[in-house]
C-alpha cells in the first residue's frame, strides 16, 4: 500500500505534530470547544500492581449497529446491561452514573493516552455488560458514522423510560445528519494516512518527561481523529454527550468510541505501528477502571495493544473500508497551492500537509470538498530526546 510506504520514510520522532481544525462548520467548532470546557482535574492515584485479567475468555465480535435489527442479541444485551447498571445502588462501582464518573475523573484528551484510555474504558464496560446481561460473548456494537450519518434507530426509539438506550440529545433530533467534513470518507482517509502514532492518535503532552500520573491529562496536540470526528460528534449530539463530565451517561457514547477504537484497529491492521516510546507503553492507568466484579482493574498502555487479548475484535478489521473508496486519485492535485512548502509531512501518497509552527492556515481540501483550517503545532521538541 502506498500509504504504508510513505509513512516509513518519515521515521519515528521526526514528524510534525499538529491538530487540524475543520473550519467549514463554525457552529460545530463551537460545540467542539464546549465539549472540552468541562474537563476536571485529574484525581491523584497511587501506583499499584498490574493485573491484566479483564477480557480474558471469550472473544466477542464488535459489529456495526447499522446492520442490526432492534432485537439483535448484542443490542438486547446492551439494553439489559445499561438497565441493570442503572438499577444498581450508587454504592456499587458498576452503577451506571458511577461508571460514567470514571470518565469525568480520569479521561485523557488532547494527548497520546486518548486512544488507549478509552479502549480500556470500553473493555471495562463490555465486561460488566457480559456479566450483568448474562451474555459472555457480548461485544459492543459500533456506530460507523461515516456510513450511517443519522442516530442509530435503536437509540432513538421510545423515551428514556421505556428504552434504556434513548437519551436526550437536543442538538440531534431524528432526521439530523452528521456532515461530510466531520465524518466523511475523505476525513477518515486522511486520518488513516497519518504517518505515526502521535500524528494519528494525538501527541504527547508538551514537555512530558516521565510516566508520572500527572501527565495523564496534560495537553499535547489533538490530532484530526480526536478533534474532528471524535469531538465533532460529541458536540453535534448535544446534551450529556457535549460535556466531558457527563458524556458517558449517554449510552451512545460507547458506540461512538467503539468506532473511534475501530479506526485505531484499522490503522494498525494496515501495518502502522503504535508508539514504541516507554513513556507511552509503560504508563499505568492506576485505579481508573473496574472489572466485571467492580474490583479495581489496573492496566498499562502496553496491555492495551491487542484487541483479541482484551476479548474483542471488529467484524471488518481487514476492510473494505469506506475511506478506501477512490480518494488517493482525487488527492493528487497538481495545482495544490501548498505543494511547494510541503516537504515535511506526508499523509497520503500524494497529499502533504504544511509545517506551520502553530500558525493557523487555510487550505482547500482535495476534490473540492470545502476549505479547511489547519493548525499545525510543531512540538517536536516535546519529550523526544533524540530530536535534532
Ligand atoms: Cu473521553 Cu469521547 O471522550
Amino acid at each position: 500500500m502506498e500509504i504504508k510506504n510513505s509513512t516509513r520514510r518519515i521515521g519515528f520522532g521526526r514528524t510534525l505534530r499538529y491538530a487540524i481544525l475543520c473550519g467549514v462548520a463554525g457552529v460545530s467548532m463551537l460545540h467542539r470547544r464546549a465539549f472540552f470546557a468541562g474537563a476536571g482535574a485529574l484525581g491523584a492515584a497511587m501506583l499499584g500492581t498490574l493485573r491484566i485479567s479483564v477480557g480474558q475468555g471469550a472473544v466477542g465480535t464488535r459489529r456495526s449497529v447499522r446492520g442490526m435489527t432492534l432485537n439483535d442479541p448484542d443490542l438486547a444485551a446492551y439494553r439489559r446491561g445499561v438497565q441493570a447498571m442503572r438499577a444498581l445502588p450508587p454504592s456499587d462501582p458498576r452503577n451506571w452514573n458511577r461508571f460514567a464518573d470514571i470518565h469525568s475523573r480520569f479521561c485523557p484528551h488532547g494527548n497520546w493516552y486518548f486512544l488507549p484510555w478509552h479502549r480500556a474504558y470500553l473493555v471495562a464496560l463490555e465486561g460488566i455488560v457480559r456479566d450483568l446481561a448474562d451474555k459472555p460473548d457480548f461485544a459492543l456494537p459500533y456506530w460507523d458514522w461515516t456510513a450511517q450519518r443519522q442516530l442509530p434507530p435503536a437509540f432513538a426509539a421510545g423515551n428514556p423510560g421505556s428504552n434504556p438506550l434513548a437519551h436526550p440529545r437536543p442538538e440531534f433530533p431524528p432526521g439530523e445528519s452528521l456532515p461530510d467534513d466531520m465524518v466523511g470518507q475523505q476525513v477518515i482517509a486522511r486520518i488513516l494516512g497519518s504517518p505515526d502514532f502521535e500524528a494519528f492518535g494525538s501527541a504527547r503532552a508538551r514537555g512530558q518527561s516521565s510516566t508520572g500520573v500527572q501527565w495523564q491529562r496534560r495537553i499535547g496536540a489533538r490530532t484530526e481523529l480526536e478533534f474532528n470526528p471524535h469531538d465533532g460528534v460529541h458536540g453535534a449530539l448535544g446534551g450529556n454527550m457535549a460535556s466531558v463530565p457527563m458524556a458517558s451517561r449517554d449510552p451512545i457514547f460507547f458506540l461512538h468510541h467503539s468506532n473511534v477504537d475501530r479506526i485505531w484497529a484499522m490503522w494498525n491492521a494496515r501495518g502502522n505501528a503504535n508508539s514504541p516510546d516507554p513513556m507511552w507503553r509503560n504508563f499505568v492507568f492506576n485505579r481508573n477502571f473496574i472489572d466485571a466484579n467492580g474490583s479495581p482493574w489496573n492496566v498499562n498502555v502496553n496491555g492495551l495493544q491487542s484487541t483479541a487479548a482484551l476479548g474483542y475484535r471488529y467484524d471488518d478489521e481487514e476492510g473494505p473500508f469506506a475511506a478506501d473508496v477512490d480518494f488517493a486519485g482525487q488527492a493528487a492535485d497538481a495545482d495544490n497551492p501548498l505543494g511547494s512548502s510541503l516537504g515535511v509531512y506526508r499523509r497520503l501518497a500524494d497529499q502533504v500537509l504544511p509545517r506551520a509552527n502553530g500558525a493557523l492556515q487555510r487550505v482547500r481540501a482535495p476534490a473540492g470538498s470545502g476549505a479547511f483550517y489547519m493548525a499545525a503545532a510543531n512540538n517536536d521538541r516535546a519529550g523526544v530526546g533524540s530530536q535534532s
